[in-house]
């Protein structure tokens, strides 16, 4: 993220802090279906398999050395909410839509990818859109109006929780995203757009039977360093470097990755996803 941005991307993100829905989670049950959308505090993986450059990949190391050995592509040093949230609800680990070899999605679908945003603009061409993410929910549902009949495919989707980390990357916090569009309307018009298209988002899935849905909300801190970074460089570990991949050859990592809110420049340790 650049210092020099006056529309922070971590501040968006929670403004998206908000539940819309009422039921419990505690009702859920175990054969409940996890659907997930986003960007890369939610990607487990699907930018290893488009066309697109290590800005937007993590599946080298440092990334996943807590837990994913070789690396598969999380923006973590480990698992993500998503991971947490299927393994609490005893799922197991909702597998990235574009990884080959998925077909059946008996548990879901993660669709996030990494760099994403709510506007097509963002990122365009190096991410897989949100309305790309949900374009590919629709064919998850013929999928399984095909396999399961109509009756039941309607039960899946609309008994499923819908998962979303989305709207941070739509701001100019990276060098690399400078939009003409963010620069053309003041902030209030730019979030209302932003939020408009999310919300075109979430009507499409409701129009699908979709009735749980759940936003990324802020993490309870209880760490050492909220600050600074556990992988990068430069102050703070603040820029993007982590892994050597990103034109930045060098970098630091730190011996104690638990005591860290942060893991690399933009994204939480695993432990703050649990
Ligand atoms: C991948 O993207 C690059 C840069 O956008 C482009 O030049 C290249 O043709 C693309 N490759 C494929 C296989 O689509
Ligand atoms: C971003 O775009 C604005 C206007 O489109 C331009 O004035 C500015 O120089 C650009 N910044 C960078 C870092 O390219
Ligand atoms: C969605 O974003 C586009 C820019 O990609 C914008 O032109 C459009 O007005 C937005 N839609 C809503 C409903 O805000």
């Amino acid at each position: 993220m650049t210092a020099a941005s006056s529309k922070s991307g971590f501040l968006v993100l929670f403004i998206f802090c908000l539940s819309v829905t009422t039921d419990s989670w505690g009702a859920i049950d175990k054969r409940v279906a996890v659907f997930v959308f986003g960007d890369s505090l939610f990607d487990p993986g699907n930018n290893n398999y488009i066309n697109t450059t290590t800005s937007y990949q993590a599946n080298f190391w440092p990334y996943g050395e807590s837990y994913f050995t070789p690396p598969i592509g999380r923006f973590s040093n480990g698992r993500l909410i998503p991971d947490f949230i299927a393994e609490y609800a005893g799922l197991p680990l909702i597998p990235p839509y574009l990884e080959p070899g998925n077909n059946e999605f008996t548990y879901g679908a993660n669709f996030a990818s990494a760099g994403a945003g709510a506007l097509i603009d963002t990122r365009a061409g190096f991410v897989v859109d949100i309305q790309t993410q949900l374009r590919y929910l629709g064919d998850v549902e013929k999928n399984y109006r095909d396999n399961l009949g109509n009756t039941e495919a309607q039960q899946l989707l609309s008994s499923a929780i819908y998962l979303f980390s989305c709207g941070a990357n739509d701001y100019g916090t990276f060098v690399d995203n400078n939009l003409s569009i963010y620069h053309s309307f003041t902030d209030e018009q730019y979030t209302d757009i932003i939020i408009g298209n999310l919300t075109n988002i979430i009507k499409g899935i409701y129009a699908k039977g979709g009735r749980k849905f759940r936003f990324l909300t802020v993490p309870l801190s209880g760490f050492k360093d909220g600050e600074t970074a556990c992988c990068g460089s430069g102050p703070f570990r603040g820029n993007n470097g982590c892994g050597g991949m990103r034109g930045i050859k060098e970098y630091e990592l730190c011996d104690n990755v638990n005591e860290f809110l942060i893991f690399d420049s933009a994204h939480p340790n695993e432990q703050a996803s649990q």
